[in-house]
């Protein structure tokens, strides 16, 4: 997500920061900006663009200024613009707050400022920040002032902050979001990433949970939410530069696998609003309902097996038909599409041909027309009448990770808040569904906790020549994506069969050794019925691996040669943890096998050509 850069210290910080924004591009942005202060004003530029936009405006100006603060946007709410560019100062110009994460309150907080009437300029989260922070400064107590509001927050964030009257400090607050501080000779630095200042300096702190950090020239001192003091440990980066984008894993790829309860804790952000499901930019209410009689859903590649797990989501809970589509079959079909159509555009970068054609169809048909998509302000987000936002942050690698598995619970919560809509839900049902939504992260890591197992058998995978990949309902979306990620990095052919359905033509394949993933998470009759199948391939001398529950352990441990046990959670939700073992066998077969992983041949991570 948004990338932060603080400078306090003897050089003018206006190159020293746009340097160190400039090394977290890799992290994705849509704008930029930078606050200086200086003769005890703060100064502000931020535009809507890239770096280099806002560098164009701030060459040839003399920007004094050896404390400032930098910002690139990831838009989560709002849409890219100059106006929702950081730095956001208070109304005075007092106060300035660079902030990466989302502040899930601040909808609340925004109307007790209204309601002291403070006037917004933006349409951030962040910009509550600024305004708290200004009521509690007295003029020279930042630390103080913003130890204050930090308390109001709810949700995860880092932040950077600065004010006119305090020149030569800046403070900063890690939650949830990452946030380093970077000790050089009587100047320090603040950054969410090491790449930013690993030119200036190797000696860091990582902030820890709930820090604030009070940062000048030549001092860094640390303290709990109370303000309490605390100590942390000097580090030494020893990482190269290029490694340190990647926080030090080998790929990105692996990185945002690793990501995914954080992304998925992200997404919750912009929608579960205390006890309620409230898509931002998608007023979904009874009258709005009324009118819906379908849904029709359209993606491609990873989006649309996210798409086909919505599809049996919503029908099995809210209990709605849907039908789905890959973009570029539905652009062609003349698809009977009429205003009482739901249509549902998914897509991670929201700019896919295909998925943007198809949606412009759906609106000239007259169907409401929603998005999800990761990206906002893309083509797609900005086409479509009602969006929800997945907020996973920028997914680097060409395979989607990730965006798929933020889809995914965007996708569950949506159906979740149909079926209440409809009253298919009672209320006791639907607080277990919305639960269920918030142990989602914890699920995820059921699944990357045994990285090392999955790493095993991927070797035996990269030796085949091809692989199957069986399941049932939801567990056949996720054979269907795992098998995309497979072929999509390490090449290896794979196909995806419904568990049933392998019998009639596909088994003719198998002999002594052929790869069989079967995934078998349903708690249900499906659960038996996939075990059959099973012991069919098994009987044919297939290798088989499955992914299955704890819980079923004594049920498959004979029948299989490999297995992995994710957690007990909830059926409609192990497609996540059953998906990211999947990720995970992908991304280390590739690497077995030597294969540009983060890039694999031929293949773009947006496609923007029919
Ligand atoms: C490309 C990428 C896939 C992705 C698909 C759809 O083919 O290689 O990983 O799933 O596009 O992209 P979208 O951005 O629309 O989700």
């Amino acid at each position: 997500m948004c990338g932060i850069v603080g400078y306090v210290g003897y050089q003018d910080a206006t190159d020293i920061l746009l340097n160190g924004l400039a090394k977290l591009d890799y992290r994705g942005y849509d704008s930029a900006g930078i606050a200086l202060v200086h003769n005890n004003q703060i100064k502000i530029d931020k535009y809507k663009g890239k770096l280099e936009v806002l560098a164009g405006h701030l060459e040839g100006e003399n920007r004094p200024g050896k404390t400032g603060i930098g910002h690139t946007r990831w838009a989560t709410h709002g849409k890219p613009s100059d106006a929702n560019a950081h730095p956001h100062p208070s109304e005075d110009m007092s106060i300035a707050v660079v902030h990466n994460g989302i502040v899930e309150n601040y909808k609340s907080l925004k109307n007790e400022l209204i309601e002291n009437g403070v006037t917004f300029a933006s349409e951030t989260d962040t910009e509550v920040i600024s305004h708290l922070v200004r009521s509690y400064f007295d003029g020279n107590n930042i630390l103080e002032a913003v130890s204050k509001t930090v308390k109001r927050l709810k949700g995860a964030y880092a932040l950077c902050i600065c004010a006119a009257n305090e020149p030569g400090k800046i403070v900063a607050v890690k939650k949830d979001n990452p946030l380093i501080i970077g000790i050089g000779e009587n100047e320090n630095f603040v950054a969410s990433d090491v790449p930013a200042i690993i030119e200036h300096t190797r000696q860091i702190y990582t902030l820890s949970q709930g820090t604030i950090a009070l940062v000048t020239a030549d001092s860094v001192e640390l303290f709990d939410e109370d303000l309490n003091p605390i100590t942390a440990q000097v580090e030494q980066v020893t990482w190269s530069a290029e490694a340190a984008t990647k926080a030090g894993y080998e790929h990105f790829m692996l990185k945002e696998i690793y990501e995914q309860p954080d992304a998925l804790q992200n997404t919750f952000g912009s929608i579960l609003d205390g006890e309620a499901i409230e898509f931002e930019d998608f007023p979904l209410d009874k009258e709005l309902l009324s009118g819906i009689s379908r849904i029709y859903m359209a993606a491609c590649g990873t989006a649309y097996y996210a798409a086909s797990y919505g599809k049996q989501i919503i029908e099995k809970i809210a209990r709605i038909p849907v039908e789905i589509d890959v973009a570029s079959e539905f652009r062609y079909k003349n698809p009977i599409i009429s205003e009482d159509t739901l249509f549902v555009a998914v897509s991670q970068s929201g700019e896919t041909a295909d998925t943007l054609e198809s949606l412009r169809l759906a609106t000239t048909s007259g169907a409401k027309v929603l998005s999800i998509t990761n990206v906002i302000g893309s083509a797609i987000d900005r086409e479509t009448r009602y969006a929800i936002h997945t907020n996973a942050g920028p997914e680097i690698a060409v395979a989607s990770t990730k965006a798929f598995t933020t889809q995914v619970i965007c996708l569950y919560l949506l159906a979740i808040e149909l079926a209440r809509l409809s009253g298919k839900l009672t209320p006791e049902e639907y607080k277990g569904y919305r639960k269920a939504a918030f142990d989602a992260p914890e699920y995820a890591k059921s699944a990357i906790t045994q990285n090392d197992a999955i790493k095993e058998i991927a070797l035996k995978i990269a030796e085949a020549q091809s692989v199957f990949f069986i399941g049932r309902g939801v567990d056949f979306c996720c054979a269907q994506e795992g098998s995309l990620k497979l072929k999509e990095l390490s090449y290896i052919h794979a196909e995806a069969y419904q568990s049933g359905e392998l019998k009639h033509g596909p088994i003719a394949l198998l002999q002594d050794g052929s790869p069989v993933i079967a995934v078998c998470t349903q708690s249900t009759e499906l659960f038996d019925k996939t075990l059959n199948n099973i012991k069919e391939v098994k009987a044919r001398g297939a290798y088989v691996f499955a992914i299955a529950k704890k819980h079923m352990e004594s049920e498959i441990i004979d029948e299989v040669d490999d297995l992995l046990l994710i957690d007990d959670g909830p059926d409609e939700l192990s497609l996540i943890p059953a998906a990211i073992a999947l990720q995970l066998l992908a991304y280390h077969t590739a690497v077995a096998l030597e294969r540009d992983v983060d890039k694999p041949r031929n293949l773009a991570k947006s496609v923007t050509v029919e």
